[in-house]
Formats: C-alpha cells, structure tokens, sequence
C-alpha cells in the first residue's frame, strides 16, 4: 500500500515508524515530514500541508491509496475533503467532523446534545458581555479562543484581570477568526487522563490511555505547552472508564454526527478529568495527540496501516486492539524559549547516541536537516522515549537517553512519569 502522511512532529514519526513495520507497506511519503521521518521514505519539505488542491496532487502523482493526515489544521482547511472527492481513502475527518476540535463552540454544543458530561459553559463575541460575565463568577477562570490556535488560545488562571484581558485579546483579533467567538468554562480539578479513539463512523476502538505534562516546569508550574511529556499505561484509573468513554462519550457523538449526515473516519481524542463528580470531557481533538502518541504506539501490538485502512475504508472490525506489556515514558526536549519565542536553528547532538541506548526511541519534532548536521526548528525539537517492564524502569531509560542530547539552551521536565 502506498501511504502520504501529512505533518512533520513527533506525533508524525511515531505513525511513520509504526506504519514502516507493516508488511503491506509498499511506500510512505511524508509531507512536510521530518529528518526522522526520513529514514522510512521520501519527505516533501517545505510543503503546505494545509492547501487542498495540492494535497490532492501530491497523491493523485504518487499514486497513493491511503492519506493519513497527523495535524489539525489540514482537517479544519478541508484537505480531507479535496481528498475523498478525489476518490483517494483518507484517514482523518473532513471539514464538518473535524469541527469538533476547530470550534470549541461547536464541541460544546454537539456534547449537550449527545448528553456528554463536560463543564458549563457560555460563547461570547463582544467583549463587555465576556468581561461582564467572567466579573460575576468566582475564579479560577477558563477562559478559551473558540478555534484553532496552535495549543496557544487557552487561559487558566486565578485572575480576574487576566481573564478578561485574555478575552478582551482574542475577541479583539489576536488570533484572528480562531479568536472571534471566545468560550468562558467553569474550572473543573482532577487528575486529566487522554484517550484515544479510532472510528469509521459505526465501530469505535480505544486505544491505551496516557497522561500528558501540559506545563512547561517540573511540579505542573510554569505556561501551558503542547505537552512537555507522558506515559502509557495508566494506573489507578477508574475501573471501567475506556468502556465509558467508548458506550457514553464517543458512540453518543457519532450518533449526533450520523443526524447532521456527517461521516467521521478517523480518530477522535477525548480529554477527561477526573474530578469528584465523575469523569468529564475537557475537550475533544479530531486527531491523535502529540505527545501522547509517542507512548501509546509503542505498546500497541496490532498494524496500525491495517487499522487506518479499514478506518477510512469504513470497515473498521469491532475486535479490541491488542497491547504490548510494557511502560513507555516519553521526556520532549524543548527550544529554549518555548513556549513564547523558541529559539530556533541551532545544533542537536546525541540523537543517534541517545536511539542507540537499550530500550530507547527518538521520534523528532522540531528539527531540519542542514549540510552540517541536525538543528532545531521548533519549540519542541526531540521526543526521547523509554520502554521497560514497568513505568519506573521505562522512564530510567528515557532519562538515561536525554543525558546524550546537546541543545543549547534545552528545556525538559525531570518529573515526567514521577
Ligand atoms: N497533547 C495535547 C494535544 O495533542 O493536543
């Protein structure tokens, strides 16, 4: 099967590197993709992933059979759309589905209708309503851009000023269109669990949760990032929450979906809390999570390209995924600067050290090959992985193989997994 995966982080390369053990793989071309990715087939650098007519083309050359896109953004700007019209099976929502990440609106207001528990929540597009409101309640505060914006358009915080400040600044255009409705939420507390499912529409299979380190500093301090770390598998969860979310959160969903005629082929990410009321969904993504992905691929024991397949065929068999018996803790190496201005292009060392460690995995983010060797390109540069018979041997691992990075300036959590 020939195969185009979209996107270049380490989310990218952990699919990359699972859908390269398949026997059916005949070629992976990646786009953007990555020095990582690299080593699986060829990359097309520097392409706009995000433009529809040449995505199509880009497919319709190689003469690819499966699209799987990794990113949000090329589902929101209706690649996989351009995809399906051009007949070529694609593994991602289109356009209507993937609003339930693109329009936290949205997202809310298909949860009341499938009767999904989440927090309360009010849509505001002027800003002396939002202020207003946020003045009449008690803090902390959740205060959200309605669209995509990057991971960055979220604020938690105790302040009311900062609050209504960050309200003030999405509405007032900061992140354009992303920002022109903004979402005001009731703080909810607990420990947040990510779980992800794949669909074709009908038939749902969970895969193994993780926990992500959304914070920049050890001890949950410090900004909010795309995810400074994570583990698989989870202890202690609720008994019976995978089988909860799939019956009450995800299949109630595509129910909805299934009323408004729309066709979710692909994989649906739930963000749970656990707070003493019961399990509540924080958000949904319309894609797998990064880095959560890096440490749930891994451990799973089945073809990943059969899977995706038989998604975007809409033939996804019913039988639960099978999962290796092992911890995986990933530890993601960061730009200094990250998350508001990384500083980008200097060198990374290490990395073949680091992938030649026992029980060890190096999946790229942030980087770009040059004549001189590997430099960074993102805020997050390196995900550095660990395996092992448990959480405690899997994460020694993981630090043993960041003690072989050089990256001027880097930033990593040394609590990840602790
Ligand atoms: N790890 C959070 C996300 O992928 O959105």
């Amino acid at each position: 099967m020939r195969v185009l995966l979209l996107g270049n982080g380490g989310r990218e390369h952990a699919i990359g590197w699972k859908l390269a053990q398949s026997r059916d793989l005949s070629l992976l071309l990646t786009a953007p993709g990555n020095p990582g990715l690299a080593e699986f087939g060829p990359v097309v650098t520097g392409f706009d992933i995000n433009n529809p007519k040449a995505v199509t083309a880009l497919a319709i050359d190689n003469k690819i059979d499966l699209a799987v896109i990794g990113p949000e953004a090329p589902l929101a700007a209706g690649v996989v759309d351009a995809l399906i019209e051009a007949k070529i099976k694609t593994c991602g929502p289109a356009r209507d589905g993937a609003r339930l990440e693109a329009s936290k609106a949205y997202a809310k207001d298909v949860m009341a209708r499938a009767g999904v528990p989440t927090a309360e929540a009010r849509t505001f597009t002027e800003v002396t309503a939002a202020t207003e409101f946020l003045a009449s309640k008690p803090g902390p505060y959740v205060v959200k851009a309605d669209g995509l914006a990057a991971g960055k358009g979220v604020l938690v915080t105790e302040d009311l000023i900062a609050a209504q400040s960050w309200a003030r600044i999405c509405l007032e255009g900061h992140f354009g269109d992303a920002g022109s409705t903004v979402v005001v939420e009731d703080y909810l507390l607990g420990p947040e669990v990510s779980i992800f499912v794949l669909t074709d529409g009908k038939t749902a299979l969970p895969l193994a949760p993780a926990r992500d380190y959304k914070r920049l500093h050890d001890g949950n301090e410090g900004p909010n990032t795309g995810g400074m770390g994570t583990f698989s598998p989870l202890e202690g969860l609720p008994d019976g929450l995978v089988d909860w979310t799939v019956d009450s959160v995800v299949h109630p969903v595509l129910d909805v979906f299934r009323q408004d005629d729309i066709t979710y082929r692909g994989f649906i990410y739930v963000g749970l809390i656990l707070t003493e009321d019961g399990p509540k969904i924080l958000e949904f993504n319309s894609r797998l999570g990064d880095p959560e992905t890096q440490v749930v691929l891994p451990r799973l024991n089945d073809d990943l390209l059969g899977l995706l397949a038989a998604a975007a065929a809409g033939e996804l068999h019913g039988k639960p995924l099978a999962w290796l018996d092992q911890a995986v803790v990933d530890v993601v190496i960061a730009s200094e600067g990250y998350p508001d201005k990384p500083v980008i292009g200097r060198p990374v060392g290490g990395i073949e050290a680091a992938a030649a460690h026992p029980n060890a995995l190096v999946f790229q983010a942030g980087t770009r090959r040059t004549a001189t060797g590997i430099v960074s390109s993102g805020g997050r540069v390196l995900n550095i992985v660990g395996t092992g018979p448990d959480i405690t041997s899997a994460r020694t691992a993981a630090y043993a193989a960041v003690d072989e990075i050089h990256l001027e300036g880097m930033q990593f959590r040394k609590d990840i997994a602790l």
